[in-house]
């Protein structure tokens, strides 16, 4: 009998619901949004809410709240955004301790009830996170990633965009290393249908695009009183469909490192391949000396976070 796909949401706040509701756009399947025993009425509400725009977006996937893990069973991709979001002033950093005990929690509810599944964590400080939720889950590195490169450099792309009076799809960009402030925005590998970016940009708008997207998070966050919903949640849908569908999606997403670019041990975005089997492979492309020492910049930076965890 044909089946159909699962994809469990753990946390159906802001990026939850979102996530929910571009999951059944796209049809990628069944839905099974998740949060703490005290809020699962809140996630059945709002997965019914979302359900009821079936009959007018045109899908069928199902969409159900629950506050108990052994839903999630048989699930083919868990998205995890349970945690604190940032509030105004707030660093990622800060949400360390907060978010470090939530995650715990959800990878022993991910490790019993759904051992199959490929895991995409959204949840802050994502480096740190994705890194304890391979930890305390115990799946191979392929099956464990993090959101954060896909969505920093759509935000790069945009602003891009803007700058050469282009359309944001004919641009690509790629955003390495940590999700923080020292991320760092490639340049020499962002192109407007393959014309480099650098003979339609200015150099003084480059420099300031660049700020722009490490401090991108922030600039949402200051705006609204919490984090951004609606890149995040499109981010992670990209790469959910890419494992789904086997399409094998070079993506920047953080990626367990086990010496690539030279670092071990560590989660931090680098370009990869998603297909079926997961992170099937990570990419390494040629930096230029400012690049990797920026890159080695944000290595000590995520490398002090997971540091931190550890004694947590
Ligand atoms: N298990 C399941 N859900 C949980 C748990 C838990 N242990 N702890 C908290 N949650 C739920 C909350 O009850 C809430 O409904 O996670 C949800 C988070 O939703 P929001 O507060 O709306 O936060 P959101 O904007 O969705 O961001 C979630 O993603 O980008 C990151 O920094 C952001 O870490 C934050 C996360």
């Amino acid at each position: 009998m044909a089946k159909r796909n699962k994809i469990a949401v753990v946390g159906a706040g802001n990026i939850g619901g979102e996530l929910a509701m571009l999951v059944a756009r796209r049809e990628l399947g069944d839905c099974v949004l998740l949060d703490i025993p005290e809020k699962a009425d809140f996630a059945r509400g709002k997965a019914l809410d979302l359900m009821q725009t079936g009959a007018l977006d045109g899908f069928d996937c199902t969409i159900t709240g629950t506050g108990d893990y052994k839903d999630i069973a048989g699930s083919d991709v868990v998205i995890v955004t349970a945690g604190v979001p940032r509030k105004p002033g707030m660093s990622r950093d800060d949400l360390l301790s907060i978010n470090l005990k939530i995650i715990r929690s959800v990878a022993a509810g991910i490790r019993e009830n759904a051992p199959d599944a490929f895991v995409i964590v959204i949840s802050n400080p994502l480096d740190a996170m994705v890194y304890e939720m391979k930890k305390q889950t115990g799946f191979k590195a392929g099956k464990v990633v993090g959101m954060a490169g896909v969505l920093d450099s759509a935000r790069m792309q945009l602003f891009l965009a803007q700058a050469a009076g282009a359309s944001v799809r004919d641009v690509r960009a790629l955003v390495l290393g940590g999700h923080g402030d020292t991320m760092v925005p490639v340049i020499s590998n962002c192109t407007v249908n393959g014309i480099p970016v650098t003979e339609l940009v200015s150099k003084d708008k480059l420099d300031e695009i660049v700020k722009r997207t490490a401090g991108g998070g922030g600039e949402i966050v200051k705006l609204m009183g919490t984090s951004a919903y609606y890149a995040p949640a499109a981010g992670a849908v990209v790469m959910a469909e890419a494992f789904l569908r086997d399409q094998k999606r070079i993506l920047a997403c953080a990626a367990y490192l086990d010496g690539e670019y030279g670092y071990k041990d560590l989660y931090m975005g680098v370009p990869v391949v998603v297909g079926g089997a997961g992170v099937e492979k990570i990419v390494t492309i040629e930096l230029s000396a400012e690049e990797k020492a920026m890159l080695d910049k944000s290595a000590e930076a995520v490398r002090g976070l997971i540091t931190d965890s550890a004694k947590l």
